[in-house]
């Protein structure tokens, strides 16, 4: 497609907008004040909006290959904080998706260069529970499925690790993590039941991880 097509598909989006809301993007243009922060992969088959029917304004969105969540990445935590201590957001939902080329990646054997330093974390990860992967594949669990649920597990703790969800919850603010994962074949998304709204349930779902 001609690059200059992007930009008439963007008159038209406008116009279209418009002429459903005359006030839309005056009213936009105002503030944001989205009650979602959405952590999701980069995959341009899972675009947040779109995906759950949210219109511009209404979800604040972090994107990387495999949608981590790494402790020193200070561009989501930038994100995470500025959702929490400034947008006050209610949920953050870290959503993966089956079939994820980064965690493809991460569990087969060739390298791709630099990327793989950012996917080691899935690496160690499956190191770690080598053994229960091993059961989930004995009992009849596709393996990249399950690496790619197990993975939207522990981003959904690391968030809850973060100093940004620590010092959050000890003031009492009211703030939840999801875990969900979106089947790239179905348009469906599958709630894991990961869910965290407090310290002690961080320390529950970093039991239930340890367990595993
Ligand atoms: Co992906």
């Amino acid at each position: 497609m001609d690059i200059k097509k992007l930009l008439q598909h963007n008159q038209l989006w406008a116009a279209k907008e418009l002429a459903k809301d005359p006030d839309f993007f005056s009213d936009l243009s105002q503030q944001q004040k989205p009650k979602y922060l959405w952590i999701g992969c980069s995959d341009s088959r899972v675009p947040a909006n779109q995906i759950i029917g949210l219109k511009p304004g209404e979800i604040f969105v972090h994107r990387n290959v495999a949608n981590q969540v790494i402790h020193t990445d200070f561009n989501c935590l930038s994100v995470i904080q500025y959702a929490v201590e400034m947008l006050k957001v209610e949920h953050i939902i870290v959503c993966g998706h089956y079939g994820c080329g980064g965690v493809i990646v991460s569990h087969g054997e060739h390298t791709l260069g630099l990327i793989d330093n950012w996917l080691r974390h899935i690496r160690d990860m499956m190191r770690l529970k080598a053994p229960w992967l091993k059961r989930q594949r004995d009992a009849g669990h596709d393996s990249i499925d399950t690496l790619c649920e197990l993975n939207v597990m522990r981003q959904v703790a690391n968030v809850g690790q973060t100093t940004i969800l620590h010092e959050a919850w000890a003031r009492g603010q009211n703030i939840q993590v999801h875990g969900w994962i979106y089947g790239i074949q179905t348009g469906i998304i599958k709630d894991l039941q990961v869910d965290i709204a407090s310290l002690a349930d961080l320390e529950i779902l970093e039991q239930r991880f340890m367990d595993l």
